[in-house]
Formats: C-alpha cells, sequence, structure tokens
C-alpha cells in the first residue's frame, strides 16, 4: 500500500528556532513543509505574504515569524508591531483567503506575572512591556481574520540553533568565573522542537475531516517543571560539567540587581491543560530536552582544556 500524497504546510519565519524546527519535522509527521525565512517573506509586507501563498496553496500556514527582541522593542516599538501585530494580521488574512488554516506563535509575556498559579487562556492579559503589547494585538489580530485559527502561546524557547538563554549561559560559562542570574522570575522552558511537533500534530488534527469547532482558539504550550531564570541556569550549567566542560557557580541575584530595559512578569507559567484535554497533546519535559539540545551548544574547545595543551 502506497501512503498517501503528503499535504502542504508553509512556514514563515523559517530561520529562527521553532520554524526550523517545524520544517525540518514536517515530513516525519506526514507534511510537505515550504518554509520561507525573513529574506523569502517579510510578514510586514501583506503582498508578499500573498504571493507565497498563492505559489504555495497550502492546508496549514504556521506563522513562526517575530520580532522576538524584548528589551529593543522598548525603544522600536514601530518594528515590534509592524512584524507582530501588522505581520500576524497578514498572514492570518492571507491565509483565510487561500482556505488555510492558521498557526500563529504566541507568548507568556501577555500577561503580567503577578498570578502565583498557572496561567489560562482566557486569564485577563496585561502586557508588562512594548513585545507582550505587540504580540498581544497579533493575537487579536489573528482571532479577528482567521476562523480556522490556533494561537498557541508558549514560553522561554531553547533550541540548538539561533539565540537562546541556553546558548548564552554555555558560552558566559566559559568566559566568567561565576554567572549571576535572576531567581526572582519564574517561567517554562520549553524546546523548539517539543513545540514544532505539537504544531505538527496539531495541523493533522485541525485539517482532519468533521473537526470539531473547540480545536480551534487559543491554547497553551509550555515545559514542565516551572523554574526561575536560576533554576534553569543551574541544571545548564550542570549538564555542561558532566559533559565535561567549564561549571562554574551560578549565583542567585533579584530582577533589580539585572535591569533590563523591559520589565518581566515574575510568573509567567502556562497551564497547558486545555491543550492536553481537547489534542491529547502533554506537556514536554524540559530536562531530556536540554540534554539532547546542550551537546550542539557547547563550544568544541575548552579555555581549561586549552591551557592543559591540549590538541587545538
Ligand atoms: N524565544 C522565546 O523565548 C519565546 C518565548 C515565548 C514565545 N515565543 C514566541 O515563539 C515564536 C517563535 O519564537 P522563536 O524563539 O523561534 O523566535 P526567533 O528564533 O527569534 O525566530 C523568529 C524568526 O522570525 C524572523 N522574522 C523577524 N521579522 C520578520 C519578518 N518581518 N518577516 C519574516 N520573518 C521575520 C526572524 O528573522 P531575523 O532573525 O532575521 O530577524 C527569525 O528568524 C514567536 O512568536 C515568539 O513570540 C518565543
Amino acid at each position: 500500500m502506497t501512503a498517501p500524497p503528503a499535504r502542504t504546510l508553509v512556514v514563515f519565519g523559517a530561520g529562527g528556532q521553532v520554524g526550523r524546527e517545524v520544517a525540518v519535522g514536517a515530513a516525519d509527521a506526514g507534511w510537505r513543509a515550504v518554509g520561507y525565512d525573513r529574506a523569502a517573506v517579510d510578514i510586514a509586507r501583506a503582498d508578499d505574504v500573498m504571493r507565497a501563498l498563492e505559489t504555495t496553496p497550502a492546508s496549514v500556514v504556521v506563522n513562526a515569524a517575530s520580532y522576538t527582541a524584548v528589551d529593543a522593542a522598548e525603544t522600536d516599538a514601530a518594528s515590534a508591531l509592524a512584524i507582530n501585530a501588522d505581520g500576524a494580521r497578514n498572514v492570518a488574512a492571507a491565509a483565510a483567503r487561500r482556505g488555510a488554516a492558521v498557526i500563529h506563535l504566541s507568548t507568556d509575556y501577555v500577561f503580567d506575572g503577578r498570578k502565583r498559579a498557572p496561567y489560562v487562556e482566557d486569564d485577563p492579559v496585561a502586557p508588562l512591556g512594548v513585545y507582550g503589547r505587540s504580540k498581544e494585538a497579533g493575537d487579536r489580530a489573528v482571532r479577528a481574520e482567521a476562523a480556522r485559527h490556533v494561537i498557541l502561546r508558549t514560553a522561554a524557547v531553547f533550541a540548538a540553533h539561533g539565540k537562546n538563554f541556553a546558548r548564552t549561559m554555555v558560552r558566559l560559562a566559559a568566559e566568567r568565573p561565576e554567572l549571576r542570574v535572576v531567581d526572582d522570575q519564574t517561567t517554562a522552558p520549553t524546546a523548539a522542537d517539543d513545540i514544532a511537533a505539537a504544531i505538527l500534530a496539531l495541523a493533522t488534527r485541525i485539517t482532519a475531516p468533521g473537526v470539531a469547532p473547540e480545536a480551534f482558539g487559543t491554547f497553551h504550550y509550555c515545559g514542565r517543571p516551572a523554574t526561575t531564570w536560576h533554576g534553569f541556569a543551574t541544571a545548564i550549567i550542570a549538564a555542561a560539567g558532566r559533559l565535561g566542560h567549564r561549571a562554574p557557580p551560578v549565583a542567585a541575584i533579584a530582577s533589580h540587581e539585572f535591569p533590563t530595559a523591559a520589565a518581566r512578569p515574575r510568573y509567567s507559567v502556562l497551564d497547558c491543560g486545555h491543550l492536553a484535554r481537547v489534542h491529547g497533546i502533554e506537556q514536554p519535559d524540559w530536562r531530556p530536552a536540554l540534554e539532547r539540545i546542550l551537546p550542539h551548544l557547547l563550544p568544541a574547545t575548552q579555555p581549561s582544556d586549552l591551557a592543559q595543551g591540549a590538541p587545538r
């Protein structure tokens, strides 16, 4: 028996952490992925988005493109809004016009972090900064433009490629005698390849014949267990140490000791129960994900190796 032909899924932002993993994982999940990175399609340009979907008819469009520089957004609101709000609208509107469902990525930073229990999908949004506001505006635009949408809010994304906290910790561990990391912001690390697997499973479910209306809407998806950035850093450095790399001590500091341009939520853990109940997609444990991703982030040689005369 021959396998049915793979259906097509278009990915915008295909050069990013999540976009790349969706493109990589698609074939195994029964999808033909066509990825457009920023150089190929700027989602802020509505005509370019529409042209891409005319060239590549798709059943599902994934919007993994985003302005993600949380601090830079504070002084570059125009770019953040053009990409995260207008860009999201462009993708959703074009997908709807072409008859495709849309899966749009969003963030825990739409919440203010005052809650002390995991956020559910209909908790009130109250972003603290420009990035969060621009993403929240994007969520509203997607809802307005495309009936067949899934908005997937996630958190603290890390991957073997791209800019992320784990990569930064590994770099600093090679350079510094001690790391200082905030211990009063609680989040939920989430591996990009786990997010991609969830997106691909969702793509299949929301295009299934007779799909129920509750398959669409806003869902939360992040790793477990929740931890502080200090907790995540400690796990990263311990894992690097087990692989023979430098493992300096990680000191816990308060947010006021590490001022940033953008305020961040103190607590932004997402309750992922709705996704599990509706779609059967369970929260991933970020610790095995860290073990599989970390080797790709570690430098080939360590300063300590070089000092001991290891071959260069
Ligand atoms: N990273 C996190 O910790 C985090 C946390 C919570 C939620 N999220 C959400 O998860 C999603 C994916 O994030 P990620 O970590 O994969 O982000 P990422 O690695 O920064 O990837 C975003 C990609 O979008 C591209 N892009 C930026 N502007 C664009 C435009 N106008 N048109 C097309 N592409 C554009 C970027 O290209 P350039 O690099 O060339 O600009 C980049 O390749 C986003 O919606 C983000 O808000 C991320």
